[in-house]
């Protein structure tokens, strides 16, 4: 492969390490000027002046240039939560929302995930494979270079291995790395409608092990949620996926604090994911047991919330947070992480260079990928985000444009915007 040139860059923004940032840490974004970059076999090479990288491109082969255009460069985006294999649409069910039905009504008349399930188990695997590629096709236009992807529409044996394994296939052939999970327990299947308890047998006795055997997910997911799984079922769900080999995290206190940030640090899960109706004692827990924070305020803004998580809270308590669009056809029904950007510094109060952190580095931790992925340092896969405009600012102050000018992932130009990268 080529060796890659970055120059007439205004701004290289950048989280530093390979760990998730908390507390007043993860403001610590470095703001680099006057530096070009220089990335060989798909890693990033150097970050120095524009006379030392071309003095090292005067020693390559072949150089492939990509010219800033006197914008900033910060580390592709991570995606740390979403739902992508899935067929079917609920704009009639979003109507009925801007009504003033609530999310939890529709579901309790038989529609929200699963009316998505019952689409889902129609369409044939070559419709979902079509459904991801479009999806990840749109998150790479929009900077995301690494993205986790759950099941969770299929909702029984067959049904979950069918979403994963369009996953698995979408994902091979598109530039994007995805991050499978497996998240049988994201509702009880209308078959087993009264009875949770034994659709949580066959998700730990025949699920879980089928996926991991089939090497389909890396993580396991539930929905821990009054009205959904209790902790007790979570547990059982999550602690069959560590044994099977699948680390654990968790949709947790999205409506109701059903105690999911506590399970969280109780079972070792990476992430706690939603915590809208997280308690002061589910935010000492996830400080106590080192669970990073997933923030999705998508999902608050999509299903007309005025509440958002308490991100201050949790940072003020030093839990690293992530943003993420927990792009899904009921609650969230975006692939754009840069409107989840805007969300976060207008409506959780975060700092622009918090929110930088949280979908770069903090993200990539909590996909267990920090020392690959997150940062622009030397060493690190070379995936990064040109934006428009000369600092980072931009991305926050001017919102509801497209910003991203090009996206390169492991060296490779996937990305460019019609019509020049210039800003
Ligand atoms: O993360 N909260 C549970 N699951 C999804 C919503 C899924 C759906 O409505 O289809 C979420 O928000
Ligand atoms: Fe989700």
């Amino acid at each position: 492969m080529s060796d890659l040139w970055i120059s007439n860059l205004s701004e290289v923004a950048t989280p530093l390490g390979t760990e998730a940032l908390g507390g007043p840490a993860q403001a610590a974004v470095s703001r680099q000027h006057g530096v070009d970059i220089w990335c060989r076999n798909g890693e990033i090479a150097a970050v120095a002046s524009p006379t030392e990288i071309a003095e090292l491109a005067s020693h390559s082969q072949q150089v492939e240039r990509l010219d800033g255009g006197g914008g900033t460069l910060v580390p592709g985006f991570v995606d740390p939560h979403t739902h992508l294999p899935w067929a079917g649409s609920r704009e009639s069910e979003f109507a009925q929302r801007l009504a003033g039905k609530s999310y939890q009504e529709i579901a309790a008349g038989g529609g929200g995930i699963l009316s998505t399930v019952r689409a889902t188990r129609q369409a044939e695997h070559s419709e979902l494979v079509a459904n991801v590629e479009r999806r990840l096709d749109r998150m790479l236009a929009w900077g995301t270079t690494t993205v986790e992807a759950k099941s969770g529409y299929g909702l029984s044996l067959t049904d979950e291995l069918k979403q994963l394994r369009a996953l698995a296939e979408a994902a091979a052939g598109h530039p994007l790395e995805v991050v499978p999970t497996l998240l049988a327990a994201h509702e009880t299947p209308p078959e087993h409608r009264g009875d949770p308890d034994a659709y949580i047998e066959i998700i730990c006795r025949d699920i879980v092990p089928a996926v991991a055997t089939a090497g389909l997910a890396r993580y396991c997911d539930v929905f821990c949620e009054q009205g959904v799984f209790t902790p007790e079922q979570s547990r059982r769900v999550l602690e069959a996926g560590i044994e099977h080999g699948l680390e654990p995290r968790l949709h947790a206190d999205e409506f109701v604090d059903s105690h999911g940030a506590e399970l969280a640090a109780e079972v070792g899960a990476l992430t706690a994911d939603h915590l809208m109706a997280i308690s002061p004692a589910g935010i000492e827990a996830l400080a106590a047991g080192g669970v990073i924070a997933g923030l999705l305020p998508g999902t608050s803004f999509f299903l007309k919330k005025r509440d958002y998580a308490p991100a201050r809270a949790l940072i003020a308590a030093g839990i690293p947070v992530t943003l993420a669009t927990d792009c899904n056809p009921g609650s969230s029904h975006t692939e754009s992480l840069p409107m989840i950007f805007w969300l976060a510094v207008l409506n959780l109060d975060m700092s622009v260079d918090e929110a930088l952190t949280a979908i770069t580095l903090n993200a990539a931790a909590s996909l267990g990928l920090a020392d690959q992925i997150g940062t622009i340092e030397v060493g690190k896969q070379a995936d990064f985000v040109l934006l428009e405009g000369d600092s980072f600012d931009h991305l926050a102050y001017h919102y509801g444009v497209h910003p991203v000018q090009a996206v390169v992932k492991g060296g490779v130009v996937a990305y460019r915007k019609a019509g020049g990268t210039g800003c």
